[in-house]
């Protein structure tokens, strides 16, 4: 049975009986004026953070969500949408889909703004998506592209950016891991499924975004998710895992390579009003600037005595340079 194989299989007896606790998130599962959560979509929340950004959901976009587990994001994604069929699911297992139309329907019932039919639920496969080109302002997934492996993760990448319109965004949320992992984890196809040992460190996972093209990336937060034990797991060493909420933009690739928001920020402290660098970058005196990673290492190599460049706080939030 293939890794993929067994993935459905898990994925289809989460759908039957819902497993709390099955991925890990440290979010709270929040809910806001007028949206209520059924118990049912909170039980069955299998995904590690959040992709319902309200400031990526203005003017009606078109939302497209990959691999629907409950429903959650769905519901939470129409709050902001309220339009039939303003969300498309995908999600390749059967028992999956039933699952998430029930629970819309009891979200019809909890919330009195929300019709099912705001949600269009379709059979298909991330690597293969059932959707058009250009279509798309705003595509999710939560929780899923990790469990693949290189060559499906490139696959599944370049399928969301061929239906994203330009400008569309991406947002994802995954587990990352900065320690390597040996191959018995790797390989493991159970623990893939569950999401705990196909992660890859932050720059590979921006790398693999940037390879299909997206031109500007933002990493908006950056959690503690789990810990592999030598006790419970095939490794002789203890391994943390951690999770990031991402957006890639489908903006043009620019020809000095992409824009990446870290959560970095340039602040001049110097005896004018401002710094300007002649591409783009005004420094107001004593005001915080976010900049992406190569504005950090173009500032850093004129090597001034009154720019302060903070660190990575994997906390970006939107603004600044570029
Ligand atoms: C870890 S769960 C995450 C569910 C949901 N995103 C959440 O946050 O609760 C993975 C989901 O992806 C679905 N799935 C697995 N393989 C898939 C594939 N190749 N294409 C589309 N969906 C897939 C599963 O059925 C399941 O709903």
């Amino acid at each position: 049975m293939s890794y993929l194989d067994t993935t459905h299989d898990l994925y289809k007896k989460a759908a039957l009986t819902p497993e709390v606790g099955l991925c890990c998130t440290t979010n709270p599962v929040w809910e806001l004026p007028g949206l209520k959560i059924p118990k049912i979509m909170q039980e069955m929340n299998y995904g590690c953070g959040s992709t319902v950004h309200p400031r990526d959901l203005v003017n009606h976009p078109k939302i497209l969500y990959v691999g629907v587990g409950g429903g959650m994001e769905l519901l939470q994604f129409s709050y902001f949408s309220r339009q039939d069929g303003g969300v498309v699911g995908v999600d390749v297992v059967d028992e999956m889909l039933h699952a998430a139309a029930q629970n819309f329907e009891e979200a019809e019932r909890l919330n009195p703004w929300f019709q099912k039919e705001f949600i269009t639920l379709k059979k298909g496969d991330a690597l293969n998506l059932p959707i058009s080109d250009n279509s798309i302002d705003v595509a999710a997934q939560n929780c899923l592209f990790n469990i693949f492996k290189e060559a499906d993760l490139k696959k599944a990448l370049e399928e969301m950016y061929r239906v994203l319109k330009p400008h569309g965004r991406l947002v994802m949320s995954d587990p990352t891991c900065e320690q390597p992992m040996n191959e018995t984890l790797r390989n493991d196809a159970r623990l893939r499924a569950l999401c705990l040992s196909g992660s890859l460190p932050i720059k590979d996972y921006v790398k693999a975004l940037t390879d299909v093209g997206f031109g500007t990336i933002e990493i908006r937060a950056r959690k503690p998710y789990r810990i592999l034990d030598p006790k419970h797991y095939p490794t002789e060493e203890l391994i943390y895992i951690e999770s990031i909420e991402v957006a890639a933009i489908k903006d043009p690739m620019p020809h000095d390579g992409p824009c990446i928001f870290t959560g970095k920020a340039a602040i001049y402290y110097g005896e004018s009003d401002y710094f300007d660098d002649k591409k783009g970058h005004v420094l107001l005196k004593n005001q915080p600037l976010a900049i992406c990673d190569k504005t950090a290492a173009a500032l850093l190599d004129l090597k001034k005595d009154d720019i302060f460049i903070s660190p990575s706080t994997f906390h970006y939030d939107g603004g600044g340079c570029c």
